[in-house]
């Protein structure tokens, strides 16, 4: 392995550019060079690459986003797409690639294993939802972002006796919202992987007020059956009141932007070093990540293959605290 290359793919998350950091440093020491791949897959199909010494990482660890760009590439989804993208590596002489994402951005590079082309993945994505490894980077910064917003939603909601609707990103995963609910001690969590009725939460709502309580927080994952817009929209239609006057928030990309926690940073760091060292040493077609408390390489095709399960006794944890 002579000359590696690191793209970002998918959505942007807090601690990327941690990751690449550690890719490029770590690369460079163990003397291969190291190239930059802009845009994600749309950089690899459209011969976007750039060579990267370590001073192109100086300052960036602290950085939210990803100097690199990041793009959604629906050409790389095709195997022509793909066969372009390996085109464009062989180019440059590349012999390796790392590719920070999470589930759609190691799909793609599943397909590029598959293809016989060396290439490592690492786990990074806010929505917590990517199989082989326990958290992935950028999910602490974006729940202690949904935290804090239910915390100052608390102090306006409890000054004026009203009910909050907070949706939360995440996908088809609830893991932000659960998280988000029992970080911020919510009166309910209503995520994808468990129906919840609107008349349930609506009686949860009408109970805390009874219960004299000042507000009720509802914190809603994007990915639910009933969204933060279809629950207001039933509440409007269903009842002519429900104690507490409703409220509704989406937090969207703000979970997303901003700088990195300083676990971010060093759980990118670790994996983007484990990556590069894994390309470096002709460990391939894996992705890095954390489990139990350590960094574990998982085969892509297992990665691809698996959905990663959220833990219910933390549903119930919800349920009982609020
Ligand atoms: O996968 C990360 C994520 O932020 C999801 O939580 C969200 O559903 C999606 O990306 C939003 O995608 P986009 O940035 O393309 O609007």
């Amino acid at each position: 392995m002579r000359r590696i290359a690191v793209l970002t793919s998918g959505g942007d998350a807090p601690g990327m550019n941690a990751a690449i950091r550690a890719v490029v440093r770590t690369g460079i020491e163990g003397g291969v060079e190291v190239f930059g791949v802009r845009n994600g897959y749309h950089g690899l199909v459209n011969d976007n690459f750039f060579q990267m010494g370590a001073r192109n990482v100086g300052g960036i660890i602290q950085r939210g986003g990803t100097i690199l760009g990041s793009a959604r590439c629906l050409e790389f989804k095709t195997e022509a797409g793909r066969k372009k993208g390996l085109r464009c590596l062989n180019q440059h002489g590349i012999d390796g690639l790392v590719v920070i994402g999470g589930n759609g951005s190691q799909t793609g590079s599943n397909e590029i294993a598959k293809l016989g082309f060396p290439v490592v993945g690492v786990a990074s994505t806010i929505d917590n939802d990517l199989y082989g490894s326990d958290v992935t980077i950028g999910v602490d910064t974006a729940l202690n972002i949904a935290l804090e917003a239910v915390d100052r939603l608390k102090t306006t909601a409890s000054s004026h006796q009203r009910a909050f609707l907070v949706e939360v990103m995440g996908r088809d995963c609830g893991y932000l919202a659960l998280m988000t609910g029992i970080a911020g001690g919510a009166e309910a969590v209503v995520i994808p992987e468990i129906e919840t009725k609107p008349e349930e939460i609506g009686e949860i709502i009408e109970s805390a007020y009874e219960r004299g309580k000042s507000h009720a927080i509802i914190v809603v994952a994007e990915g639910a059956k009933y969204d933060a817009a279809k629950l207001a929209a039933y509440f409007e239609e269903n009842y002519e009141d429900l104690g507490f006057k409703l409220r509704s928030t989406t937090l969207g990309h703000v979970q997303r932007g901003g700088d990195p926690s300083a676990y971010d940073r060093i759980l990118a760091s670790r994996l983007g070093a484990a990556a590069a060292t894994c390309l470096i040493g002709g460990e391939h077609g894996v992705l890095t990540g954390w489990i139990n408390g350590a960094i574990a390489t998982t085969p892509l095709a297992e990665v691809v293959a698996h959905k990663k399960t959220l833990d219910m006794e933390l549903f119930e944890l919800a349920r009982l605290l609020d």
